[in-house]
């Protein structure tokens, strides 16, 4: 691996600092920012084009960054979490299990659906869904698992994988915190659904935002 640069090694983000403060930014973003707003196309209509909005070219951009077929751009994190579970049918009194530590958004998503987050422990090693306590936590009313990749360090999907298809569980990722991670050759999600985060403190920001 290449030095770092607080240890002498060349900035991976050279030139794009300006002042102390996250996000970062510079000239490029500043002229996309400027697109956006001279274009006029503030929303997404469903008479519009995709590749005819900002809003249209960032969904395919950032589908093919994460090496996936497509995705949809709403307004924040929480909520591309409530579509996914929407999208997947996930009703009133179903059971969706999250690990206990993560953003509260990933237990918030699905009480905004009428489901019910059950809290399951995580592995000591990654501080992501422990593989063992969500088999564990299955029931009968279970329908869906959010696995956080939490902090940049991806869940054990070869492990909650398999797991979840034989219950026929729905897989939600949250990948909020794994813009552009990459582990074992792939990029996230890698199962039926991912969201990610645009909120200030991201990798990856746009103050907010969010995509599933
Ligand atoms: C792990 C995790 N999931 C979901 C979210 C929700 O994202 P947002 O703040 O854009 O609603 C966050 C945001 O901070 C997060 O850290």
């Amino acid at each position: 691996m290449a030095n770092l640069a607080i240890k002498d090694g060349k900035p991976l983000l050279e030139g794009k600092t300006i002042g102390k403060s996250w996000p970062l930014y510079d000239d490029t973003d500043r002229q996309a920012l400027i697109r956006a707003l001279e274009s006029t196309k503030w929303c997404c209509t469903s008479h519009q084009k995709q590749s005819d909005s900002e809003v249209g070219k960032f969904e395919i951009a950032f589908a093919e960054y994460q090496d996936n077929e497509y995705g949809v751009a709403v307004t924040n994190g929480t909520t591309a979490i409530e579509v996914a579970l929407r999208a997947g049918d996930i009703q009133p009194g179903d059971e969706v299990i999250v690990p206990a530590p993560s953003f509260i958004a990933t237990a918030m998503a699905p009480s905004f659906v009428g489901a019910i987050p059950v809290f399951v422990d995580i592995d000591p090693e990654t501080y992501t869904l422990s593989p063992a306590a969500f088999e564990s936590a299955i029931t009968a009313k279970t329908r869906a698992v959010i696995p956080v990749h939490l902090g940049g360090y991806p869940a054990d999907m070869d492990a909650i994988g398999p797991i979840a298809e034989q219950h026929d569980l729905l897989v939600i990722e949250d990948c909020a915190h794994v813009h552009g991670t990459i582990f074992d050759g792939h990029k996230f999600p890698v199962s039926d659904m991912g969201t990610f985060s645009f909120q200030q403190g991201k990798t990856l920001s746009a103050g907010e935002g969010a995509w599933f």
